[in-house]
């Protein structure tokens, strides 16, 4: 099948081969490669019934060297321990997370997307309780995996700003739940709330936090900042992801000379920013053109192009994702 890499959707594709190891009897076992897109599983299994499951998202880029380079894969390791530790799962170590991640890479080197075409390969690992259990417990079994799709742009648009639906109508996650945790459960609470907005014609939702119904929380699968005042402004919340992206942009706006602040962002501070903005490893930086609140329907707007800061930072993001700026921050490994 021939890809058309240039019009690729954020969707499935299917490739080569996946990696596959299973933690049983309180150990990692060897990492094996599959080129089957199925799994065998115990019908009493965690993740099937208690939502025992985390995942991640990372990418691989091409350069214009030819060079394949992963993007802060370590911060990505971390993050699924932390979600791991979060919902009582056995943690992947770095090392093997690093070794899945490089060999199933490695393995589909031909579905990484040519530099230039704005693609790139998007790495899924999955961290789910494999084993069986009928009480609300904790597996004794994991499996721990890893596939790759190459991907085009999240939000059709790419990067054109997009409408976005403030929703007082629906929660994705309670202040001290799993929201801070990559796991499935969250994007299953969000699946309402985004069709809702997606049928009225919005790209995804933006939550508010879920006790007082005042600050901006999560921005659908990504994390939401604004800028005003030469300031590069993030919501803080303990039922947000710590995004990748989001903290890296932190890095690049400072060294823009913005200032940068995480505080909590009430709705009406809205109205002030001059550019706002979703950012995740799949949203890249989705710049935001309108949010309209669903319960007054007053609507907040930023205009219909991207603004300075946000392409600024864009282009300067994938830059070094590509390689085409130096990686003086040690964000890049590449993969030989
Ligand atoms: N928030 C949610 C809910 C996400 O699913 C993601 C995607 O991973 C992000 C934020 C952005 O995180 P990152 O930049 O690490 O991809
Ligand atoms: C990501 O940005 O990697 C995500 O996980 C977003 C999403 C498709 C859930």
């Amino acid at each position: 099948m021939e890809i058309d890499w240039k019009n690729l959707p954020f969707g499935y594709i299917k490739t080569d081969y996946n990696v596959r190891t299973y933690y049983r009897n309180g150990k990692w076992g060897s990492l094996e490669l599959s080129s089957s897109e199925h799994v065998d599983i115990h019908i009493a299994a965690t993740a099937l019934h208690y939502g025992q499951q985390a995942f991640e998202g990372l990418k691989a880029f091409m350069g214009k060297d030819g060079k394949i380079r992963l993007f802060r894969w370590e911060e990505n390791a971390k993050r699924m321990q932390n979600s791991a530790r979060g919902i009582l799962m056995a943690e992947v170590p770095t090392e093997l997370f690093k070794k899945a991640i490089y060999k199933v890479v490695r393995m589909n080197k031909r579905f990484v997307p040519p530099y230039g075409s704005g693609a790139s390969l998007y790495i899924r690992p999955l961290l789910i309780g494999s084993g069986a259990q009928v009480g609300v417990k904790p597996a004794d079994e994991y499996l721990f995996l890893v596939f790759v799709t190459p991907v085009g742009p999240y939000f059709k648009e790419g990067f054109k700003p997009v409408n976005m639906l403030l929703t007082k109508e629906f929660d994705r996650a309670a202040p001290q739940g799993t929201g801070k945790y990559k796991v499935g459960g969250n994007y299953a609470a969000s699946l309402t709330s985004m069709k809702k907005a997606h049928d009225e014609g919005y790209a995804n939702v933006l939550y508010l936090d879920s006790k007082e119904k005042k600050y901006i929380d999560e921005c659908g699968p990504a994390n939401f900042f604004g800028i005003k005042d030469n300031t590069y402004i993030t919501p803080k919340s303990d039922s947000i992801l710590p995004s990748i992206t989001n903290m890296s942009l932190i890095t690049l706006a400072e060294d823009m000379g913005l200032k940068t602040e995480r505080r909590k962002v009430e709705e009406e501070e809205l109205s002030t920013f001059e550019e706002v903005g979703a950012c995740g490893t799949a949203a890249v930086i989705t710049p935001i053109k309108t949010i309209v609140d669903d319960a007054t329907g007053k609507a907040f707007n930023y205009g219909d192009e991207p603004g300075v800061v946000s392409t600024k930072l864009y282009n300067k993001l994938l830059a070094i994702q590509t390689g085409d700026e130096p990686d003086k921050y040690g964000w890049i490994d590449i993969v030989e």
